[in-house]
């Protein structure tokens, strides 16, 4: 079982990830969580160049958790799990993330990461921006996670605490969108991703419509 999820910022697809992984006895997979150790690391090495970004990613001992209550993440030795949470890292990720050849690296040791999951008898839960269309096309479940710009900013405004000004988490959240636009635009799902919109849904609620898509 392989159950890809992809959704903006904000939109829920990590807990949502999470609950169906719990739920189901799945593992997880951030895949986000891969783009932000790689622009950690180039923050540590204060490289922006494609090419540099491009061999920091092939160069990368990067190590994801796939267990949905500890998915700690290392990068060439340092636990940088809380690490690429920080609001610096958030701002930078998007230019990371449009360089093709990062991309096609990351994409590669995610498909790896599953094939190793489901080698080992275990599905599988990916979450990011292209899980639906070019990580695992091929997913049992794919699902685009939606939720309306203000829900999503206010999620995302809980998530940080209250130490953060509304209006900035309103202004990364949505330069985000722009940022990430060359990405996945989200603006319509490709064929036969199901769209869940989570706006008026609590994460339970949502977690259920992901289950059931699974026939569970
Ligand atoms: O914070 P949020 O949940 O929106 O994002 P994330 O899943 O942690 O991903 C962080 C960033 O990584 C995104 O803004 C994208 O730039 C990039 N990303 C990507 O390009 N493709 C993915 N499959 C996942 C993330």
């Amino acid at each position: 079982m392989v159950i890809a999820i992809d959704g903006p910022s904000g939109s829920g697809k990590s807990s949502t990830a999470k609950g169906v992984a719990r739920r189901l006895g799945l593992a997880f997979l951030d895949t986000g969580s891969m783009y932000r150790a790689c622009a950690w690391q180039a923050a540590e090495d204060g490289v922006s160049d494609a090419a540099d970004l491009v061999a920091l990613a092939r160069a990368a001992d990067l190590q994801v958790g796939t267990d949905p209550d500890d998915a700690r993440v290392r990068m060439n030795g340092t636990d940088v799990t809380e690490a690429i949470r920080l609001p610096q890292i958030s701002a930078e990720v998007s230019k990371v993330a449009v360089v093709p050849e990062v991309r096609g690296e990351l994409v590669r040791r995610q498909r790896e990461i599953v094939a190793d999951t489901l080698a080992g008898g275990r599905g599988i839960v990916l979450e990011g921006r292209d899980t639906t269309t070019v990580v695992t096309p091929e997913a049992d479940v794919r699902v685009l996670l939606v939720a309306d710009p203000d829900a999503r900013v206010a999620r995302r405004h809980a998530e940080l605490g209250e130490v953060v000004d509304v209006a900035a988490v309103s202004d990364q959240v949505i330069r985000r969108d722009r940022d990430d636009s060359t990405v996945a635009a989200f603006t319509e799902a490709a064929d036969g991703v199901v769209v869940v919109d989570s706006t008026e849904l609590t994460l339970e609620q949502v977690v259920d419509a992901v289950v059931a898509l699974a026939g569970k």
